[in-house]
């Protein structure tokens, strides 16, 4: 889609969010991994280039401006909020200039750029001076409902409406309505501006209400349509945390079906977290119960089973996460085998066909090719050679107590159970180090090292204390 420079999109997100009951700002709270507001700026940016797009933000504004900067759009600043008639008005000035706005609502957020570009073609084609975007969902109770005018003759339906009336001012019979209006808006800013100065804060909640907007310019002789959204999912707000947590399946479902479309087996969809930016290759099996965050991508062939979570991660193809692994913010390459219960905590970089077992923590540690580390071992600051044999209970010693250090693990190294590696240390290539060691000196390529106390064995000891011992009490 090409930017339209004659258009501007207006957010509205300064709201505080009352019904959440939160201390975190509506359009900050997450679905399908990101912010509300994220996800309308995401769609709005396939509209218009980010400086065209103005959010505008009032309760604790910093933290929203912080939340969203790295898009490149531009904020409007209303520091008290009274209404969203009153968020336009304070918008006014840096828009203005545009002859067309596009207004979208930051807690609409499963709405698609193609609904948007709809309605501004249908607004343009009306020659409309507003033109709302509407659906009718299964339940219309708390939304404003849409009166439309009534058709010149009953073959001939209009798209002319006749005012927007909030839930709380309903009149008798108008709860029926079925139409409700999604605060997604198009305005001409010409007759937009002319008459914004009407709106009167005379409503229950004593705000400047945006949806008044449309019976002003309907009294004022200008044209004011309604367009239907083709599915009323995409327009369904979130002003309580059941409507979001209900927004954000909805959202995770469709990631799943997009997934599934794309040849990805998914066990129980509906138990999995998927995020929206997840890619998975075909032929991957995901089991229920999975989480797949952030920005990770796996391979095809691979096999993730249930109640791992991985995030921020690259997995080659043919890779098995087996139950109960987390992974964040590393890389897995081909064929590698993963727990059950393994913990690959950032900067791990776990090679092709590696073995990393069941309660093995690594990080920052890179792992070569068909190296293994089966069971209970630490790996913090490492590197570990192709083929290298990590056994049971290892742990790299990387921290001082000040700083961190390096171990470094060569080809083919064997490292016996149980054994402590204080780093910095370097165990070279193809080096043995005995079981039970506490290795503290490098260990030179090719040698052994055993670093723990010698066996005493005293024979007879402990049978003449048994014996001792029955002499003195001999009830059995
Ligand atoms: C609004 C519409 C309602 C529509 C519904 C769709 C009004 C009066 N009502 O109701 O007809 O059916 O959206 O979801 O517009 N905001 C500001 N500044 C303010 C107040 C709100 O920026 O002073 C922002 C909020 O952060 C929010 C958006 O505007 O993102 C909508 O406000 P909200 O209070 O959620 O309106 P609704 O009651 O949902
Ligand atoms: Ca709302």
């Amino acid at each position: 889609m090409k930017p339209n420079l004659s258009l501007a999109v207006v957010i509205l997100a300064a709201g505080k969010g009352t019904r959440l009951k939160s201390k975190r700002p509506k359009v900050l709270h997450e679905i399908g991994g990101k912010p509300l507001l994220a996800h309308v700026i995401a769609a709005a940016s396939r509209v218009v280039a980010p400086e065209h797009i103005y959010v505008v933000v009032g309760h604790q504004a910093e933290r929203v401006r912080a939340a969203v900067a790295s898009t490149g759009v531009q904020f409007v600043e209303q520091t008290e909020q009274r209404g969203t008639g009153h968020a336009i008005q304070c918008a006014r000035q840096v828009v203005a200039g545009y002859p067309s706005l596009l207004v979208l609502s930051g807690d609409v957020p499963l709405i698609h750029a193609e609904t948007i570009e709809r309605m501004s073609r249908f607004h343009q084609a009306e020659h409309a001076a507003m033109t709302i975007l509407t659906a009718r969902p299964e339940d219309p109770t708390g939304y404003g409902r849409i009166v439309r005018r009534a058709p010149v003759s009953p073959e001939a339906a209009s798209p002319e409406v006749e005012a927007i009336v909030e839930q709380k001012s309903l009149a008798p019979g108008q709860e029926k309505i079925g139409e409700i209006n999604s605060g997604i808006y198009a305005f001409l800013s010409a007759p937009l501006f002319a008459h914004l100065h009407e709106l009167a804060a005379s409503n229950a909640h004593g705000e400047l209400y945006l949806t008044d907007m449309a019976g002003i310019l309907r009294a004022a002789g200008e044209r004011v349509v309604a367009i239907k959204a083709e599915n009323a999912a995409e327009v369904l707000g979130a002003n309580t945390i059941a409507e979001l947590v209900a927004l954000d399946a909805t959202m995770r479902a469709a990631t799943a079906q997009r997934l599934m479309a794309a040849g990805v087996t998914i066990f129980r969809p509906e138990t999995c977290v998927i995020d929206a930016e997840v890619e998975v290759a075909p032929d991957t099996v995901i089991e229920p119960f999975v989480q797949l965050r952030g920005k990770t991508r796996v391979g095809s062939d691979c096999l993730i089973r249930s109640y791992t979570v991985i995030e921020n991660c690259a997995l080659g193809t043919d890779v098995l996460v087996r139950q109960g692994c987390v992974l964040a913010d590393s890389t897995v390459a081909d064929g590698a085998r993963i727990g059950p219960f393994a913990h690959l905590r950032p900067g791990s970089e776990i090679g092709e066909s590696v073995h990393v077992g069941n309660f093995v923590e690594t990080k920052q540690a890179r792992l070569g090719k068909g190296a293994k580390a089966n069971h209970l071992a630490y790996l913090g600051d490492a590197e570990i050679g192709e083929g290298a044999n990590v056994g049971a209970g290892v742990i790299t010693c990387n921290y001082d107590g000040v700083h961190k250090h390096r171990t470094r693990i060569g080809k083919g190294v064997f490292v016996g159970s149980d054994s402590t590696l204080v780093a910095p240390i370097t165990l070279e290539d193809g080096a043995y180090v005995g079981a039970g060691s506490c290795i503290t000196k490098d260990v030179p390529a090719g040698a052994l090292a055993v670093g723990r106390a010698r066996q005493i064995t005293k024979p007879g000891w402990a049978t003449a204390r048994r014996a001792r011992r029955e002499a003195k009490d001999p009830s059995p």
